[in-house]
């Protein structure tokens, strides 16, 4: 059972998000608990990212206890690529967070063996205890991470190849399309719905199609955000625009 929350604005959603973080971070850490995250990237979650750094350097919430594990990265794409997951997250929110470097995962796009790199992030996250709580876009194909269709309930991180939908769609980010890898690192739904707790965000009316297909398909491996209807702990947070085909 998915549950959804329906806000005003990005800003709104990042602020109630944030929190939830910031709570959860506190109470952890008073009982000498880490908390483990897992990230995102794409426009998503630039809002809640924004917050997470206001929190930081306004309310002094600290992120030293923090464990971080992120979704997915390109092939090919290494850390100094302006289009690499690692350095959005650097920019976009490592840089500006006190979270120690030796808790920051993110698979490796330029791995020799990407098969051990897989298998090693998956025994990472084990080791860390587990995601308490993941945070989640939705594609336009249905994908989360980048578990495109078809992918299966039991998927593991892995070696994907990317469905042209997806390319194109964050084209805009490359500004060409053939610059866009064909391939990626990523999490797998498995990996996913182990998570104690699952926030997706999906704002605008080009998601509200895809948004109506995961809530209200069944479960199957042609629309992997579907899956998420299995979970006990999932939130879609959502605008108007995005949670109008409910
Ligand atoms: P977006 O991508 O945040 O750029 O819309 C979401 C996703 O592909 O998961």
């Amino acid at each position: 059972m998915i549950a959804t929350r329906l806000h005003p604005d990005k800003q709104t959603a990042a602020q109630a998000i944030a929190r939830e973080i910031a709570d959860l971070i506190e109470i952890r850490s008073k009982s000498g608990k880490s908390t483990v995250l897992g990230l995102a990237t794409g426009s998503t979650p630039l809002e809640l990212y924004a917050e997470l750094i206001r929190l930081h350097r306004e309310a002094g919430v600290s992120f030293r206890s923090v464990i971080t594990f992120n979704l997915d990265e390109y092939e090919g794409l290494g850390p100094t690529h302006p289009q690499s997951y690692r350095f959005f997250m650097e920019e976009n929110l490592f840089r500006h967070l006190d979270i120690p470097a030796a808790n920051i995962h993110i698979p490796d796009g330029l791995a020799n063996d990407p098969a051990k790199n897989c298998a090693d992030y998956e025994a990472a996250i084990r080791d860390a205890g587990g995601i308490d709580l993941q945070i989640l876009g939705i594609g336009r194909t249905g994908h989360i991470g980048f578990n495109e269709p078809p992918s299966a309930a039991d998927s593991r991180t892995r070696r994907v190849h990317l469905d042209e939908v997806t390319r194109r769609d964050n084209s805009v980010f490359f500004g060409d399309l053939d610059q866009v890898p064909h391939g990626a690192l990523t999490m797998g739904v498995a990996t996913i719905l182990e998570a104690r707790r699952i926030e997706l965000i999906a704002f605008g009316e080009a998601k509200a199609e895809i948004v109506r297909r995961a809530m209200k398909e069944a479960p199957s491996p042609s629309c992997p955000a579907t899956w998420l209807q299995q979970h006990p702990g999932c939130t879609f947070h959502l605008d108007t625009a995005a949670a109008k085909a409910l």
